[in-house]
């Protein structure tokens, strides 16, 4: 089984789709690491992120085991991820990775912005996660705490809206529910809500399928 978990920055899907993965035996692909390990590349060697060929060229030479490294999580990775990942370049050096950690067996579950309209159409399950931009900041906000990161609200709030606006406006694989996903808004959710929520989309979908 293929679930693809889309949706804007810190709605909640990551930890759906660990959750998700975790309850169903299959494997976890959170696809925003790869383009925020492709921005750190680039900017770790001093190479300039608005230059499509330097990310791209990062991106073929992309190393999957370096994408536990922590700093990838940080904001500086997040803000250069949303940059190189409008390149088209960028995103074709990372389609058969993320394909074929799709195609292995038993499945997996991956999160991330064009899993389910461009990654994986055929994915049997699609959910469109969703929230408030404030909640997300207020999340994102609670989550950089956690790590130890100096916090502002509210520069962390423009930073989403300035994501969202670029992952939703770019020509390449742009941000939005595919036509066969199911939204799922987790304003007043918590995590555990939400997973519920999840869950009973999932079930649905494959009682669905049986019956077909
Ligand atoms: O949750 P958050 O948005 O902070 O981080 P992420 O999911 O790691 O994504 C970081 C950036 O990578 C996003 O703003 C997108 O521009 C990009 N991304 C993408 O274009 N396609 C994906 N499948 C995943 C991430």
């Amino acid at each position: 089984m293929i679930v693809a978990i889309d949706g804007p920055a810190a709605s909640g899907k990551g930890t759906l789709a660990r959750r998700l993965a975790a309850h169903y035996g299959l494997a976890h692909l959170d696809s925003g690491l790869l383009y925020r390990a492709v921005a750190h590349h680039v900017s770790a060697r001093g190479g300039d992120l608005h230059d499509p060929s330097v990310a791209t060229e990062a991106a073929r030479a992309l190393d999957a085991a370096t994408l536990g490294d922590p700093a990838l999580r940080g904001r500086h990775a997040g803000e250069g991820a949303s940059i190189v990942s409008a390149y088209s370049g960028v995103r074709a050096a990372l389609l058969d990775f993320q394909r074929q950690f799709a195609a292995t067996p038993p499945g997996a579950v991956i999160d991330g912005r064009d899993i389910g309209t461009v990654i994986c159409p055929q994915a049997e399950v699609k959910i469109f996660v969703t929230a408030s931009a404030e909640e997300r900041a207020r999340r994102r906000a609670l989550e950089l705490t956690t790590r130890g990161e100096p916090v502002d609200q509210a520069a962390i709030l423009d930073d989403i809206r300035r994501r969202d606006e670029r992952d939703m406006n770019r020509s390449v694989a742009p941000l939005k529910a595919a036509e066969d996903a199911v939204t799922l808004d987790t304003t007043n959710l918590d995590a555990e809500a939400a997973f519920r929520a999840a869950l009973a989309i999932v079930e649905a979908r494959a009682g669905e399928r049986r019956r077909a």
